[in-house]
């Protein structure tokens, strides 16, 4: 198991480190959290099951997909995942989700995710990181670009939210 640790913008302690087994309700709470916010992500409902997440968890430690769980003060903040691009030429390209629980945004929590990430996935032979956000996602966006992600286009209304189309930001960096 890796890990890393970093201080939260409040002082308190953030830990970083690869997700086993027996994080898997905890994801799964997570994600089912933020989904129900009905704002951040462009799926209404979470079907997931607690098995799917040790699924995929149990694959991370057979192929090159990255699941990392944050804790904030020992206590679940929220989680990334990187998985490889399908493509044959495209498999130094990584995929990144990230959640936060409400509680635990803006301060760091998210970053510290971001940075863990960038060491193992090159150790996985990643290069490239891409990823998406809501146009309306300030926090998120902010976040990216000052990691050095860049933005490289913008579909345009691309999601239909209850609140109306929102255009979607492809972000990219390369981690070389
Ligand atoms: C996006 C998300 C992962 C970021 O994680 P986080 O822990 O909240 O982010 P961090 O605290 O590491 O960094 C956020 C930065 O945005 C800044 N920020 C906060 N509100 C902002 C705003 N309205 N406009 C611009 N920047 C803002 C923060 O000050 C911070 O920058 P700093 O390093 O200068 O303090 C988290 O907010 C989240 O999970 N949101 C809901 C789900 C989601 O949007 N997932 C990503 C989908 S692409």
């Amino acid at each position: 198991m890796k890990k890393w640790e970093y201080t939260a913008k409040d002082g308190r302690s953030i830990l970083v480190r690869t997700a086993q087994r027996g994080d898997a309700p905890k994801l799964h709470e997570g994600f089912h959290r933020v989904v129900d916010e009905g704002t951040w992500l462009p799926t209404f409902s979470a079907n997931s099951h607690i098995s799917d997440w040790v699924h995929w968890i149990d694959k991370t430690n057979r192929n090159r997909d990255i699941l990392l769980i944050a804790f904030l003060d020992g206590e679940y903040a929220g989680h990334l995942t990187l998985q490889s691009e399908e493509w044959n030429a495209s498999q130094h390209v990584a995929k990144l989700g990230i959640i936060v629980i409400k509680e635990c945004r803006n301060i760091h929590v998210g970053r510290s995710l971001m940075l863990a990430v960038e060491e193992i996935g090159l150790e996985r032979d990643f290069t490239k990181i891409v990823l998406s956000t809501f146009d309306d996602n300030e926090v998120a966006k902010a976040l990216y670009l000052d990691l050095g992600y860049r933005i490289v286009g913008i579909r345009k209304k691309h999601f239909n939210m209850p609140n109306g189309f929102i255009d979607e930001v492809l972000m990219e960096k390369e981690i070389c």
